[in-house]
């Protein structure tokens, strides 16, 4: 433990172990308590009860200014991917910081344009499966860009616009033959995926489109995949495509955007270096180098790296119990709070709201109560011995938390709260029972 204790400590800027003073004479208490920014957890944990997700608004600016500095030399939008965390309160954060957005439903457009009705002009609409009403209600409010990904989309999308007088400005999403070192799960950018189209195929698709007086050919794009740690698969990805745009227009078209999709990996594992800036950096200088002399406008669409470290979830221990010389710690939250471990083996650290350097450690299986042996945030983990009550911090769950958060097992959804330096402001309240029962009968 003291080791992640430590990376505790040393962890910029949202969750860190602070020294606690008590008492009238301010004594140093013996433990460390974990912070979100100016707000100690255990705090938030005893007012608004747990499952619990808290996130910094500070370390969301932060790394938006962040990825914003890395790619400052070329003109570009950020359009955060919706999906990694749609919770009004967040976007609201991020549309306020000047970001589009990347949208992949109906149901994520109209989040945005509830935080923000002039946001459309900045939105990008993503996904192999847009159904005629979203791409209509899309036409509507004049998204930016459609990320188009099949022949037969390219034509009722155009069936769409006819149907609405509007012009779709699109982007073929193509589909670059490229391997990422990722999950195969969020795995995107090879042939065997159902994402895109093939790269060979896009010059006959796109002179199609450009026949078609309702389409407006605007750009390219391209999203390899998730959780992507390495520089190279972006760039050899990126190439393709500035290969691609350059024979385009050579072909008469005229693309303004490239876009780069989102992807860029964080340190799960706080053993692994997390310098964001270093690399957002090697990722700007991966995709830019591919893209000199080209003169376009850069769409990108992170999210992971924007919100997964600005994010915890808090959970506290239920039981302890033993089955032979296995350990586990029975914790309030299970996986329809938090996927990512059960769905994707996906390592988080998990760390206690107080911590003494003394304190021993022992191995834990730490799992949750649904009815499924796959519900666990961590096997055999070498955690510090604590007591029925105490409550953790899930890190790292920022994003695909409560985006992919169910009602498995008649379980509601956790409240989700934003820290802003010293301020509290519950963005989500807890769902209740009733509200899982309303529309059934
Ligand atoms: N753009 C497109 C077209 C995408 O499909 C995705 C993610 C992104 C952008 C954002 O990728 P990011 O920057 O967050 O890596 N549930 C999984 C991740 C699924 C990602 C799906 N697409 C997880 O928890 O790891």
């Amino acid at each position: 433990m003291s080791r992640t204790a430590r990376r505790g400590i040393e962890r910029p800027p949202a969750f860190i172990y602070r020294e606690q003073r008590s008492g009238l004479l301010r004594r140093k208490s013996e433990s460390l308590a974990l912070f979100c920014d100016e707000i100690p957890l255990q705090r938030l944990a005893d007012s608004f009860g747990t499952p619990l997700y808290v996130y910094s608004a500070t370390a969301i600016r932060e790394r938006l200014q962040i990825f914003r500095h890395a790619f400052r030399r070329v003109p570009h939008t950020i359009c955060y991917s919706v999906k990694a965390n749609s919770s009004l309160g967040i976007l609201r954060l991020i549309g306020a910081a000047g970001c589009g957005f990347d949208v992949v439903s109906g149901g994520e457009m109209e989040r945005v344009l509830r935080v923000d009705r002039c946001a459309a002009k900045r939105v990008v609409f993503s996904g192999v499966g847009k159904t005629s009403e979203e791409m209509t209600a899309a036409l509507k409010v004049r998204i930016l860009l459609f990320n188009v990904e099949s022949e037969s989309e390219l034509w009722a999308l155009a069936e769409c616009a006819a149907r609405s007088k509007e012009k779709a400005r699109i982007a073929l999403r193509v589909n670059p033959d490229v391997p990422a070192n990722t999950h195969p799960y969020i795995s995107t950018g090879l042939q065997q995926h159902k994402f895109g189209v093939p790269i060979g195929e896009a010059r006959k698709l796109y002179a199609q489109a450009a026949g078609n007086r309702y389409l407006e050919v605007a750009g390219v794009s391209v999203h390899i995949g998730s959780q992507i740690s390495e520089v190279d698969p972006f760039s050899a990805a990126m190439e393709r495509v500035a290969d691609l745009v350059r024979e385009l227009r050579r072909d008469g078209h005229r693309i303004d955007y490239i876009d780069a999709g989102g992807g860029l990996g964080i340190a799960y594992d706080q053993s692994e270096s997390d310098d964001f800036e270093v690399s957002a950096g090697e990722y700007a200088e991966g995709l830019l180098r591919p893209l000199r002399g080209l003169r376009v406008h850069l769409l990108l669409e992170p999210g992971r790296a924007i919100v997964g470290p600005a994010g915890a979830l808090l959970t506290h221990v239920l039981y302890r119990k033993t089955n032979k010389d296995k350990k586990f710690v029975v914790v309030d939250a299970a996986m329809n709070d938090f996927l990512r471990p059960s769905l994707y083996e996906a390592y988080h650290e998990i760390v206690p709201l107080r911590f003494r350097k003394q304190d021993a450690l022992e191995k834990v299986d730490v799992v949750g109560p649904v009815c499924e042996s796959g519900d666990f945030f961590a096997r055999d983990r070498a955690l510090p011995v604590t007591s029925e009550g105490d409550v953790f911090a899930i890190l790292d769950a920022g994003a695909y938390g409560m985006a992919l958060a169910s009602n498995y097992n008649t379980r509601p959804r956790p409240a989700e709260v934003l820290v802003d330096g010293g301020s509290v402001r519950v963005i989500r309240r807890r769902e209740t029972i009733s509200d899982l029962l309303r529309g059934e009968s």
